[in-house]
């Protein structure tokens, strides 16, 4: 596997190229994005894998100095997990000016939920996935389903910008307990590690009760919130079952999802589960 840093070197390398797949992530790699370059991998001749930790995604209150970066770790598992390049760019070759020109999305989409609660949040992803599609051209691109709202952003921004590209949504790689793979369990303590697993069986059994109770959306959704109200160290954002396209209300004849966002202490976990 190479390491690349320069987005011009890049360029070089993937000329000719026919069949690019690209895994677009912020390093700190665990087997959740291992399983999207192994996705990628069955799918492309040449896997890109880039790393970069987006400071026009986070907010100021949020932590981008103190977001884990552990490069040489991250080539070690890409190469293992079959990756060919992995593109590591410095902050000045993303944005060698200030980045204004930026990618909006549709509010009804990218104000909700996350984009709610993170104001802001899926322009600086959509703006710095859109440059490394630019960066990178790829023929097909890997998102996790973890992150369902930004796999669906994604996915509309691709088709509203008519871009060439095929986007993967990659079910979500769990722990033992059930708990969703992500880099920030690594800060849970002992004890939030342990009850976080919580979490992902409560919206389980939520999406098996809608399976059998169609209408009772809200019902169920009041249901489960009461439930995480008894445990004092959550603190939910959302609970909500939504439609699996464009997460808009649920309707009977969608394929639903139902997503949540809580915190757990001061770690805040996201996961969902398609109904
Ligand atoms: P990051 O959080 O590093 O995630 C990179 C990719 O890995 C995303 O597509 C995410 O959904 C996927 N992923 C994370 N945990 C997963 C799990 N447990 N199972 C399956 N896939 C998982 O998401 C980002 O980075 C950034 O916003 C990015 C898209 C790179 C733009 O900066």
């Amino acid at each position: 596997m190479q390491l690349v840093h320069q987005p011009l070197l890049l360029r070089e390398l993937l000329r000719d190229k026919t069949n690019v797949a690209l895994v677009a992530t912020m390093g700190n790699l665990h087997e959740g994005h291992l399983h999207l370059v192994e996705n990628a991998r069955k799918t492309s001749k040449t896997v890109v894998a880039s790393i970069f930790v987006n400071p026009l995604q986070f907010a100021a209150s949020d932590d981008f100095d103190g977001y884990p970066r552990t490069l040489e770790r991250d080539c070690e598992l890409l190469a293992q997990a079959g990756c060919d390049i992995a593109f590591a760019p410095a902050i000045k070759d993303m944005y060698p000016t200030p980045q204004t020109y930026l990618v909006e999305p549709d509010p009804a989409l990218g104000s909700i939920l996350e984009g709610k609660s993170r104001p802001g949040f899926f322009r600086g992803v959509c703006t710095v996935v859109l440059k490394l599609f630019n960066l990178v051209q790829p023929h097909q691109a890997f998102f996790g389903k973890k992150d369902y709202q930004q796999w669906r952003v994604i996915e509309k921004m691709v088709e509203q910008l008519s871009l060439p590209i095929q986007i993967h949504g990659v079910d979500t790689v769990r722990e033992p307990s059930g708990l969703a793979r992500s880099s920030r369990n690594a800060f849970l303590s002992q004890q939030h590690h342990q009850d976080a697993a919580y979490l992902y069986q409560l919206i389980s059994e939520v999406a098996a009760s809608a399976r059998k109770a169609c209408h009772e959306w809200a019902e169920l959704e009041s249901a489960a919130r009461a439930r995480l109200a008894q445990h004092p160290d959550f603190h939910l954002d959302y609970l909500t079952i939504r439609r699996q396209h464009d997460l808009g209300p649920p309707l009977e004849t969608e394929r639903l999802v139902v997503l949540v966002a809580a915190k757990l202490g001061s770690i805040r976990l996201l996961d969902n589960v398609e109904i």
